[in-house]
């Protein structure tokens, strides 16, 4: 797919998802923001910036750990979710919190340099990863460090038939790339041509809870990446994409729950001193 493309889908997809994205996703995305975070290990007083954002759950979390003397800037291409992120902020009365709406590969801020920059599941949606961890590692201090989490093995993600089964509905794929960075070494080696140094990387395993199916569908539907789709979908489609997509899920069921497995990567790098 052509690049401008994709970033109109995901900014305009992200937008109908702003509402729903919490409810659907919040519980199930926690355990991979905590390792990001523990992996970069923050620290009081810090600068920090946070790469698609979303409504803000990382970057609130960012504030916890750099106190009242640090700062956090979140950056998103959804209009809706940094107006989202910015709501939240004066309602927690955040003045050290701040929202802009940019694309990952090009983020024209100013200031200072970062100490450390966090993007929580959101390269899998660039055009051009490497070019979106360049731009972090450019708008970083010497030293400073950038941490990401993305999906890992699409054979280990058990609601992966969402993308097929939209994708057979519509004319250009929602997510072309979305599990090219969760194999093997790849999310570390991305890093690396960036230029960080020092990378690593760890894999983490879970299972994301829903009460119910109606709790599975709307994350899968309304509350993610597929959203700008389902939106223009008539009432017998999402009738047939439910079903298809229950169909898929259904060995995760436990009685009206569903517990379906994911798995995450996580990856730190360096801004190289010199
Ligand atoms: C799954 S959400 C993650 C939000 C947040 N980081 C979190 O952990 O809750 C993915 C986010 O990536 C954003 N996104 C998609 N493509 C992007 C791009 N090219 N540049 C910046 N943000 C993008 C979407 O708008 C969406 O808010």
């Amino acid at each position: 797919m052509d690049s401008r493309l994709q970033r109109r889908v995901q900014r305009y997809g992200w937008d109908k998802a702003a509402g729903d994205y919490e409810a659907g996703w919040r519980a199930q995305l926690e355990p991979a923001q905590s390792l990001m975070l523990q992996t970069a290990a923050l620290q009081p007083g810090e600068r920090v910036l946070d790469v698609a954002c979303g409504t803000g759950l990382v970057s609130f979390r960012v504030l916890e750990a750099v106190g009242g003397t640090g700062t956090v800037v979140g950056t998103d291409i959804s209009a809706e979710m940094v107006e989202h992120a910015r709501r939240l902020a004066v309602e927690r009365g955040k003045q050290n919190a701040s929202f802009e709406r940019f694309g990952a590969e090009a983020m024209n801020l100013e200031g200072e340099p970062f100490d450390a920059a966090v993007c929580a599941l959101g390269l899998m949606y660039v055009p051009d990863p490497v070019n979106a961890l360049g731009e972090m590692l450019r708008l970083l201090e010497p030293g400073g460090r950038a941490a990401a989490a993305v999906w890992g093995a699409r054979a280990k993600c058990g609601w992966a038939e969402i993308f097929p089964i939209v994708d057979a509905r519509v004319s250009s794929e929602v997510c072309p790339l979305f599990f090219q960075l969760g194999a093997k070494d790849s999310l570390a080696r991305s890093f690396a041509q960036a230029g960080f140094s020092d990378v690593r990387f760890e894999r983490l395993e879970v299972d994301l809870s829903y009460a119910s199916a109606e709790e599975a569908l709307n994350a899968a539907f309304r509350g993610g990446p597929v959203a700008l789709a389902y939106s223009r979908f008539d009432e017998a489609t999402r009738e047939a994409v439910h079903a298809e997509y229950l169909q898929s899920i259904e060995g995760f069921r436990h009685g009206a729950a569903y517990k379906i497995p994911g798995e995450f990567v996580v990856a730190i790098g360096v801004k190289p001193d010199i």
